[in-house]
C-alpha cells in the first residue's frame, strides 16, 4: 500500500485550482441511467470513488468513455438491475444507482452498504421514499429488492434524527422524475450537490422545483433525454485547502470555487482569525495575526459540514486555548483523534464532542488514515508538524482528493508518495 511522507514546516503560497465535486459527480453519473440517450458530464475528478461508480455503470450495461475530465455514459440497453456487493462494500455512494434504476426499470436489487468507519450509515430514509412512491421493499439475504408495477407521485418527509439525507434526497428525486404525477419531498437535504443533480435532471427534461431548499416538488415526465453538464466545484476540497492555507500559508488563492457554498467554513475561519477575501470564483486565504480557539458544530448545509470537521480539528490542535468540536451528523466520526494525539495533540473525546486544548506544535509520527477526511486531517497536521509524518493507508485520500500531494507541493509543501 502506498504511503505519504509529509516533511513539515514549509510555508504555502500561490494558486490552486479546485477540482469538480466528488459528491456531485457520483449521483449525477448514476442519473445517466435514466435515459437511453448518451450524456456527457464534465469536470469529473480523477478519483477511485469515480472509478468504482463507472465500473458499476458498466456492470449494469452502460457504455462509458472517459477523456480529460469528461465522461460520456450511454445507457441505451441495460443488462442488469443488480449492484454487485463487491463494489457496494467499497463505496457506499453506489446506493445512488437505486433511484434511477427503480425510476427506469421499476426494479432494482442492491446489496446493503452496511456501516463504515465514520459510523452507522443506514438507508432507511431512501427506502421510505421509494415506498412512498408505491414500491415494495424486500430484504433478501443482505440484498434489498425494490420493485413497483407503477410509481406514483406522493408526499414524503426525508428528515431523520440526524437531519435530512443527501444521497437519499437525490435517490428519491431520481425515482420520482419518471413517476406518474407530483412528488413532494419535505425535509429535503439542501446541499449544493442536490441542487446540482436537480440542474442536470432538468437539462434531461425533468420537471423539478425547489432543489436546494427543504421542499422539492417534482412533476413526473414520461421519459428523459441525453444532456451535457459540468459538475460544481468540490467545496470540501476547497475547504481543506483553505484550512491548509490558514495553518501555514503566506497567501494562497483558490480558483474555480463557489464561495457561497463555503459561507459557514469561511465564517468559522474568520472567527478563528484567518483573513479571507472573495472575488468572483476565487478565494484568497492568509493566516492573519493570531488565531483564537473556536466552537464548531457540524449540521446539515448551510451549516458547518461534517466533511470538514476533522480538518478543522487538525488546525485547532495548535491554536492556543480550548476549542470544542461537535459532530451532530456522524457522532462517531473521530477515529483520527487518536492519530493526532500520537503527534502530540491534546484532545479529549466526550461523546460526539472533541475538546481540543491547543498545543504549541505537533511532532511528525507514523499515523494511520481511517477514512477520507481523516487522511486529509493528518496531511494538514503533518504540514505544520516538526519532522516527518508518515501517513499509511493513503488509498482513503485517493477516494476523494485529486492529486492532493501534487497540488500541495505546487504551493510549496514537501510531500512524497512512496509506492508500495
Ligand atoms: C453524503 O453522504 C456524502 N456522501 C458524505 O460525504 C457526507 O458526509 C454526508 O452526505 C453528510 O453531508 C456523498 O455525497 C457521496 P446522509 P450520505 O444520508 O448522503 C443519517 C465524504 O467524506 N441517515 O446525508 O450517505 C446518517 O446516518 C462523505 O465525502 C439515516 O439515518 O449521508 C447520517 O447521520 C462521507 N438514514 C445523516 O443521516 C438514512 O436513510 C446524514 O447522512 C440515511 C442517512
Amino acid at each position: 500500500m502506498d504511503k505519504i511522507l509529509v516533511h513539515g514546516g514549509k510555508r504555502l503560497s500561490g494558486h490552486v485550482r479546485i477540482s469538480g465535486s466528488k459528491n456531485s459527480a457520483l449521483p449525477i453519473l448514476a442519473a445517466t441511467l435514466l435515459t437511453r440517450e448518451p450524456c456527457t458530464i464534465g469536470r469529473i475528478p480523477d478519483l477511485s470513488d469515480i472509478h468504482y461508480m463507472l465500473t458499476i455503470l458498466q456492470h449494469l450495461g452502460c457504455e462509458v468513455e472517459r477523456a480529460s475530465g469528461k465522461v460520456t455514459v450511454h445507457a441505451a440497453n441495460l443488462r442488469s438491475t443488480e449492484t454487485p456487493y463487491d463494489i457496494v462494500r467499497k463505496m457506499r455512494a453506489s446506493v445512488c444507482v437505486m433511484g434511477p434504476l427503480l425510476g427506469r426499470e421499476r426494479i432494482v436489487t442492491a446489496s446493503l452498504p452496511g456501516g463504515c468507519v465514520i459510523g452507522d450509515r443506514p438507508i432507511d430514509l431512501h427506502l421510505k421514499g421509494f415506498a412512498a412512491l408505491g414500491a415494495e421493499v424486500v430484504n433478501r439475504a443482505g440484498n434489498m429488492e425494490v420493485r413497483a408495477e407503477r410509481l406514483r407521485g406522493s408526499k414524503v418527509n426525508l428528515r431523520g434524527k440526524f437531519g435530512s439525507t443527501v444521497l437519499g434526497t437525490g435517490n428519491v428525486m431520481m425515482a420520482a422524475v419518471l413517476a406518474e404525477g407530483q412528488t413532494v419531498i419535505e425535509g429535503a437535504a439542501e446541499e449544493p450537490e442536490v441542487a446540482d443533480l436537480a440542474n442536470f435532471l432538468t437539462k434531461m427534461g425533468a420537471n423539478i422545483e425547489g432543489a436546494g431548499t427543504n421542499r422539492i416538488v417534482i412533476e413526473g415526465v414520461k421519459e428523459l433525454r441525453g444532456a451535457t453538464h459540468n459538475v460544481i466545484a468540490d467545496r470540501i476540497e476547497a475547504g481543506t485547502f483553505m484550512v491548509a492555507a490558514a495553518m501555514c500559508g503566506d497567501g494562497v488563492t483558490l480558483h474555480r470555487v463557489h464561495p457561497s457554498h463555503l459561507a459557514h467554513v469561511i465564517e468559522t475561519l474568520r472567527e478563528i482569525g484567518t483573513e479571507i477575501s472573495e472575488h468572483g470564483n476565487t478565494i484568497t486565504v492568509k493566516p492573519g495575526a493570531a488565531h483564537r480557539a473556536a466552537k464548531v458544530d457540524t449540521r446539515p448545509y448551510p451549516d458547518f459540514p461534517t466533511d470538514m470537521q476533522a480538518q478543522m480539528c487538525a488546525m485547532l490542535a495548535t491554536v492556543p486555548g480550548i476549542s470544542v468540536i461537535t459532530d451532530n451528523i456522524y457522532p462517531q466520526r473521530c477515529m483520527y483523534v487518536s492519530e493526532l494525539k500520537r503527534m502530540g495533540a491534546n484532545i479529549e473525546m466526550q461523546g460526539a464532542t472533541a475538546v481540543v486544548n491547543g498545543v504549541t506544535s505537533l511532532d511528525g509520527a507514523p499515523v494511520m488514515a481511517s477514512d477520507l477526511r481523516a487522511s486529509a486531517a493528518l496531511v494538514l497536521a503533518g504540514l505544520t508538524a516538526t519532522g516527518t509524518t508518515e501517513i499509511n493507508r493513503v488509498y482513503h485520500i485517493d477516494r476523494g482528493y485529486e492529486n492532493i500531494d501534487d497540488k500541495l507541493n505546487m504551493l510549496g509543501a514537501d510531500i512524497e508518495r512512496v509506492k508500495a
